[in-house]
Parts: structure tokens; sequence; C-alpha cells
């Protein structure tokens, strides 16, 4: 979490009981390096005391709007100006519903209105009030806004400090503080080539037919926007997708596993990472017609023939680089993409539940666990575009730590 040294975070409390949470959030801050200060509601005061806090950040609390003292010090507009990011945890529903209707009725809600720092909220709340329309209808019309939409850290699913088990949990402390490192993580790649590839791969049956699947490229379009942001260079291998260029990324735009596997076996050696982000066919029809098959049979058989294995050819070479595989399963999710990872002899893998019509093929979100070596890191539900920002973070810290 080096990117927070010296970041300036600004850390409103809500009125609710995950606010003890709050100080170890605090904690986790100052440990990773950045400068913390914490502003409270007064609904927030009820759970745990500005003395805590004031004691963790260094810092005195801010919590009044109309306070000359306060203002002499730092005044709210000067301190919506300090904030590198701020962060709203808990944020509770009242909290998200003054948000959304633009209110800046206490000092909280004027700094979010002041502050052009990215904003995070880290909703708490009870699961039937999380799951109420009008709260969803506040996300909703957060994330609807072109501009300062805030992220949306959570909230996690779970037991309830008043016994309900749901949705609505803050997520813990050193989480929020991972996330908030990852905004910083930009120039974490700097110097580095990487290569994603990204897309289906369609395998001809006869000029006019083919076999391919879902993927729509987003997740691998998402990485090289992520990668490219970090700082590195970014050779896009896709396959055949309707999805613009990003902005200063090399795609090479491909069909087949065949021509996939050239384009990458053609740029490898420019790179240090490999991202498969691509759904390569595992196999391709073993012999394509030349023309167009009649339909005259009832029936018709296909010979499949195995396909090359595009990543695992990478990792086997003498000098590989840093390998990074996708597995999409539908069940028994960690054991098999555990046996993918060794299997292929990868650096880690990214493993994603695509049983779920939420996440997966062709969504605009996903949740991932992350495994390499023994261990393991779960980014849950969030926009591709977040967390292809948490592999990249993850991917910067793996290789910092290679020897
Ligand atoms: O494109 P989207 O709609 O955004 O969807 C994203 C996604 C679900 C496609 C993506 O997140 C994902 O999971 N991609 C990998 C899908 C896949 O083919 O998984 P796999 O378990 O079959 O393959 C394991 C790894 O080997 C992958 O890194 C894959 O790119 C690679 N592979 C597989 C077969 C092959 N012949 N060559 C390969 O390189």
């Amino acid at each position: 979490m080096s990117s927070l040294t010296n970041k300036r975070v600004l850390l409103g409390i809500t009125g609710g009981i995950a606010a003890y949470k709050s100080a170890e959030l605090v904690r986790a801050l100052k440990t990773a390096g950045a400068e913390v200060r914490v502003v409270m509601t007064s609904a927030a005061r009820e759970f745990i005391t500005p003395l805590t806090l004031q004691a963790l950040s260094g810092n005195p609390v801010h919590h009044s709007l109309l306070d000359p003292e306060a203002e002499a010090g730092m005044g709210h507009i000067e301190l919506a100006r300090w904030a590198d990011l701020m962060i709203i945890a808990p944020a509770s529903a009242d909290f998200i519903a003054r948000l959304a209707a633009g209110m800046g009725n206490d000092l909280l809600t004027t700094l979010c209105l002041a502050s052009n720092a990215p904003l995070a909220l880290a909703p708490a709340m009870n699961q039937a009030m999380w799951r109420d329309t009008a709260t969803q209808q506040n996300i909703q019309q957060l994330l609807s806004r072109s501009e300062k939409k805030p992220l949306i850290w959570g909230p996690a699913a779970g037991e309830q400090a008043c016994g309900d088990v749901g949705p609505g949990r803050m997520l813990e402390p050193l989480e929020l503080a991972r996330l908030a490192a990852e905004q910083f993580a930009s120039g974490a790649l700097a110097g580095k080539t990487l290569l994603i590839t990204a897309g289906p791969t369609r395998e001809a049956i006869d000029p006019v037919r083919y076999i391919s699947n879902h993927s729509s490229g987003k997740m691998g379009y998402a990485l090289a926007e992520a990668a490219r942001d970090a700082g590195a260079r970014v050779i896009l291998v896709s396959g055949p997708v309707n999805l613009p260029c990003p902005r200063a990324v090399e795609r090479i735009s491909v069909s087949s596993a065949d021509e996939m596997l050239a384009a990458v076996q053609a740029r490898i050696n420019d790179c240090q990472i490999m991202i498969g982000a691509a759904a390569v066919a595992d196999y391709k029809v073993a012999s394509v017609a030349g023309q167009k098959i009649k339909k005259s049979a009832d029936e018709m058989i296909l010979t499949l023939i195995k396909n090359p294995d595009i990543i695992a050819t990478v990792a086997a070479l003498p000098n590989k680089p840093f390998v990074v595989g996708f597995a999409a399963e539908t069940n028994d999710v960690e054991n098999y993409a555990r046996d993918k990872l060794k299997r292929k002899n990868l650096d880690m893998i990214v493993a994603n539940d695509v049983s779920r019509s939420d996440i997966g093929f062709n969504s605009d979100d996903n949740a991932v666990t992350l495994f390499w070596a023994e261990q393991q890191q779960a980014l849950p539900l969030a926009s591709k575009h977040q967390v292809a920002r948490g592999i990249i973070a993850a991917i910067a810290t793996r290789l910092q730590e290679k020897p």
C-alpha cells in the first residue's frame, strides 16, 4: 500500500454502529503513510468520540460547519481542497440520501459538494435499509452522474449488529485501506510493457459459420485502461469485439486462437507482464470447409481438435514474463483455479464465477479472487473498471515483492 505515502485522505464518518471500525481504518491509512483528517456528523459522535479519532489521526477532528474556531484553523473550503481522496465510512442511508439530493446541510455534505477529490462511499446499514427502494434509487442516482460519480465500496454481506443477516456490513478497514491505495496506484507499472489478450476467438467452420463464446472483451479492455493508467505501455491482442480501442493502447486485432497465438508470440519478448483475459476457444474445427456447407443431411458431425494453449506457451518460455491467467469457472472455483495456476505455470490467476449472470461474461461488473503461491485476495463485486484497477494494483505489488 506504498501508493498511500503522503496522500491526504479525508475520512468522513456518519452515524452507524460500524463507526467503531473507522478508528481502525484511520490506523490502517496512517500505517500505509497517508495523512488523515476526520470529519464527523453529529450522529457519528453518538457512536465514537472525536477524541479517539483525533488521537489516532494526529489531527483535530472537524464536525461543525458553523464553528468560527475551526474555520479559523482550516476552513471547510480549504479542507475540501486539501483532500486527495475522500472516504465516507460508514456511509449511512441518511447520508447517502442527502448526498444524492445534493444537500449541504452539515460540514460533511458541504465538503462533498465543494471538493473535487475522488469520493468513495462505504455503505453500512441494516440489510432491509440497504435493499430498500429509496436507498437503491439513491445509489443509482449517484452512479448515473456524469461528473463527480462516487465510488461505492461494498457493502459486504453477513451477520449484522442488529442480528439480521444480509448485505449492509461495512467492508473491513484493511480492505477499505487497500481500495484507497488502489486509487493512487498510478505509476506503479511505469517502464513496463504489458500484453493483454481479450475477447473471444472465432473458430471457422466454413466461410460463413464459426464457433465462439460470449466474451465481450470488457474485462480485458478495462485491464488495458487500468494498466495504461498505471504507467505501462500496453499491447492489446483482441479477438472480435464491439469496443473502441482504448486511448494510448496498441491494439492488434485477431480472430482465431492460432492468430492470437501468432500475435502474442510476435510481441511477447518485449513484455514484462502478460495477462490472459481472452476466452480462447479450446477447440477448433479439424478441417475448415472451403465453401459454405449445404444443409442437406439431418445431422452433421464436426471433428474438433485442440487449440494451442496461448498462456501456457508463454509461461513455458525460458525468459517468461510475469504471467497472469484468468479462470472462468462455474463450480468449485478455487480448486479449478489453483489447478490451472499450477498446470499452466502461471504467476497469478484471477478466478471468476461465470455461472452468475450479473458478473463474468458480457456484464459490466465482476467479482474475482486472485490466487498466487499459497495466497489469495478477493476483489468484491464492482464495475470491471474497478476490478481491473484492483488486479493491476495486485500485480504491481507482486512484481515489487519479486526478487
Ligand atoms: O470479455 P468479458 O465479457 O468481459 O468476460 C470476461 C471473461 C469472463 C471472459 C474473463 O473474465 C475470463 O474469465 N477470461 C478467461 C476465460 C477462459 O477462457 O478461461 P479458461 O479457464 O478457459 O482459461 C484459463 C486461462 O487460459 C485464461 O487466461 C485463458 O485466456 C487462457 N487460455 C485458455 C485456452 C487457450 N487455448 N489458451 C489460453 O491462453
